[in-house]
């Protein structure tokens, strides 16, 4: 299988900063060796797929809570028993981006992105403990222990693939990244062990209360109180950055496609003033912007890049016998750009994620249509920010749910606009595909 040499590998990841240009590898890779090749990331040898494949082999350890939380998040409906305390976040998102962008001369939010990490702390915070933290009060009203926490989730993120690529012997030379890197954790699972206490009084007293958060839920179902700190804890970590990272993404494409935003914002007011909602409910707005959430998740997928291992045989991936054992690091940042999948793969495009049956007018939208503006050429596996099958993203209805509130809510107050003399802002990975630059944009009151 071809690939890079592993000294050029490792002197791309740590002396030409690659390890922040991942998904700029992908794309690099699948031009350079064709769909299928192999790189040595640290001391982990991983075959990269840049074609879209579905991959359902599972293990056993993770199933119990797995089905759990599928059960309380995932489930249809499951995700809407948290829209009251979702849209009482985003209605303080909305006050607080009304209160900074007063504080600015020409109305502009400096960093959209840390705003939405806000939203998703104060959001997750309630499903995960029923407890609200007050992150989106006045600036200086967040507590150091709330801004802790999003520094920490940061923290772990950036430093993932930092720690996984270093040698081993490197790191005891140099034990800096390591030493912070578990220094995030330990704090992380401070705040999600305290969390429970802060909720609706501890673990005990959950088993006879009916289940209104993640936290109740598992403990009712008696898991042990270990793994339910251990999930709480994993789902704070995941549950922050990707909600503001694909919300900043979102309302970023949107500032820069004037005619998408006022196509959004026209089915939402509509939808708000009871003309939509008389007949299918506000259904058509929330396909809308869950259509342009959709087109910012598949250009920025917060994650470009996941992996699996195959364990108990080897598998055959295109032309190639891949060993058991092998990391193989499945490339979403290079599918979901693949002009084959999508032409113009680099441009915005809500109208691609609307499917048949609504009532956009789009090509593609005929009956029979796949969804897209291009009928037929779009294959199935080719975008999915939220992974596939039994391991896909637990949290991907509740994200769902947060993106749509949020952006509707945004744009019912605000014309979006980009920052006067701002660039183009790339993305970056940090384990996360995330903003390179913080995100400026300006808001005007409608
Ligand atoms: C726009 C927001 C989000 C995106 C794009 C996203 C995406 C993903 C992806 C791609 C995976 C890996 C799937 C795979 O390996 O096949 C994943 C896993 C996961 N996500 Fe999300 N996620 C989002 C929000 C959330 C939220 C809000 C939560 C928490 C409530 C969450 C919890 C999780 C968990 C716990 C896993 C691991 C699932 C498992 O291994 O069983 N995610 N997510």
């Amino acid at each position: 299988m071809p690939g890079p040499s592993s000294p050029a590998f490792i002197f791309e990841l740590l002396c030409r900063g690659g390890v922040r240009r991942l998904h700029e590898m992908q794309v690099h890779g699948r031009a350079r060796f064709g769909p299928l090749w192999k790189a040595r990331f640290g001391p982990v040898l991983t075959v990269h797929v840049a074609a879209p494949r579905s991959w359902l082999r599972e293990g056993e350890a993770w199933r119990g809570p797995r089905r759990l939380l599928a059960r309380g998040l995932l489930r249809p409906g499951a995700a809407e028993a948290f829209a009251g305390p979702v849209a009482a976040a985003v209605a303080e998102l909305v006050a607080r981006l009304r209160r900074l962008r007063r504080q600015h001369p020409r109305g502009i939010v400096p960093d959209i992105g840390a705003e939405f990490n806000r939203f998703g702390l104060e959001a997750i915070s309630w499903v995960l403990f029923s407890s609200r933290l007050g992150c989106l009060g006045d600036a200086g009203e967040a507590t150091a222990a709330t801004e802790g926490v999003i520094r920490c989730v940061g923290a772990v993120l950036a430093l993932t693939l930092v720690t996984m690529a270093l040698p081993r012997p490197l790191l005891r030379l140099v034990p800096a990244p390591w030493d912070a890197f578990c220094r995030a954790w330990d704090q992380l699972f401070a705040f999600g062990t305290r969390g429970p206490a802060r909720g609706r009084g501890g673990l005990a007293g959950a088993a006879g209360r009916g289940a209104a958060c993640v936290t109740d839920l598992l403990a009712r179902e008696r898991v042990p109180v270990g793994s339910i700190y251990g999930n709480v804890t994993e789902l704070l970590l995941a549950g922050v950055d990707t909600v503001a990272s694909t919300l900043a993404w979102s309302l970023y494409e949107l500032a820069r496609n004037p005619a998408a935003q006022a196509a959004l914002h026209r089915e939402l007011a509509a939808a708000a003033d009871g003309r939509d909602g008389a007949t299918d409910g506000g259904a058509t707005a929330a396909t809308r912007s869950g259509a342009g959430a959709a087109a910012a998740a598949a250009l920025y997928p917060v994650i470009p890049a996941n992996a699996r291992v195959v364990s108990d045989c080897d598998i055959r991936v295109g032309d190639y016998l891949v060993p058991r054992q092998t990391l193989i690091t499945l490339c979403h940042y290079a599918t979901s750009r693949d002009s084959r999948f999508f032409p113009a793969p680099d441009a915005f495009r809500p109208e691609r994620w609307l499917r048949h049956g609504d009532t956009g007018d789009t090509p593609g939208d005929a009956p029979g249509d796949t969804p897209g503006d291009t009928p037929g050429s779009r294959h199935p596996f080719a975008s999915l920010p939220f992974g596939l099958g039994p391991r896909s993203c637990v949290g991907r209805r509740l994200a769902e749910l947060q993106l749509h509130m949020a952006l509707a809510q945004i744009l019912l107050h605000f014309e979006v606009r980009p920052e006067p003399g701002g660039g183009r802002v790339r993305p970056m990975t940090r384990t996360l595909l995330a903003p390179a630059a913080p995100i400026g944009l300006r808001f005007l009151e409608r």
